[in-house]
């Protein structure tokens, strides 16, 4: 576990540096809060069951890149583009995948921006790579995801058509309310 608990630290403290340098250089914070965690032992097991593996160190280190993760909430939608373009400029996270769930929405109607980035650990024996899971999202899109996760991943009921579409139609609204405001944004500005 020691690497990944250092991983974390390195982590939280180079988004801590970069929201600190926003507000210095730019006077303007794109971060709204960044909430971090270790994935529990059960999350990885579940996680390795529905993925048909055994629980191995391998099987872990192999296919499990979000035991390290980090969500960042911006104010803005253009705010999470504007904290990629700098997290991607950074020497010590590096950004091995994206995926952009805000310009291709998930079927649930879920909007996130993801990243899988390596953080390195340097141990007294040992240097390692860790992989690290960053989403980054606005309120609304946060706001949402919460909710649709209390609801599908929390109930033992059975969700059935309306609760989907239900949620499939509160994601567009909520994604009307991101561009109306950073229409406003853009005519202040
Ligand atoms: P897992 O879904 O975690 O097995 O891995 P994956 O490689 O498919 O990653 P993906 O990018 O699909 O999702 C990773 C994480 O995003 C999940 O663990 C959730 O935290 C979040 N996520 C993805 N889809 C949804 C969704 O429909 N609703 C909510 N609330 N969260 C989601
Ligand atoms: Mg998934």
């Amino acid at each position: 576990m020691i690497k990944y608990i250092a991983a974390l630290k390195v982590l939280e403290t180079q988004l801590d540096i970069l929201s600190d340098d926003f507000k210095y250089i730019k006077d303007y914070n794109p971060i709204e809060h960044i909430k971090t965690r270790i994935k529990s032992a059960d999350s990885i097991i579940d996680k390795l069951e529905r993925k048909n593996l055994d629980f191995t160190i391998d099987n872990i280190e192999n296919n499990i890149f979000d035991i390290v993760g980090a969500r960042i909430i911006c104010s803005f939608e253009t705010d999470v583009y504007d904290l990629i373009d700098v997290i991607k400029k950074s020497s010590i996270i590096k950004v091995i995948k994206e995926k952009d769930y805000i310009k291709n929405p998930k079927d649930s109607g879920y909007r996130s921006y993801h990243l899988i980035v390596e953080i390195p650990v340097e141990l007294i024996n040992d240097t390692y790579k860790v992989k690290a899971e960053i989403q980054i999202r606005t309120m609304a899109m946060d706001l949402w995801a919460s909710l649709e996760h209390k609801i599908k991943y929390k109930s033992k009921k059975i969700i059935d058509d309306y609760v989907n579409i239900t949620f499939k139609q509160s994601s567009e609204l909520l994604y009307e309310l991101d561009n109306t405001m950073d229409n406003i944004l853009n005519k202040e500005s």
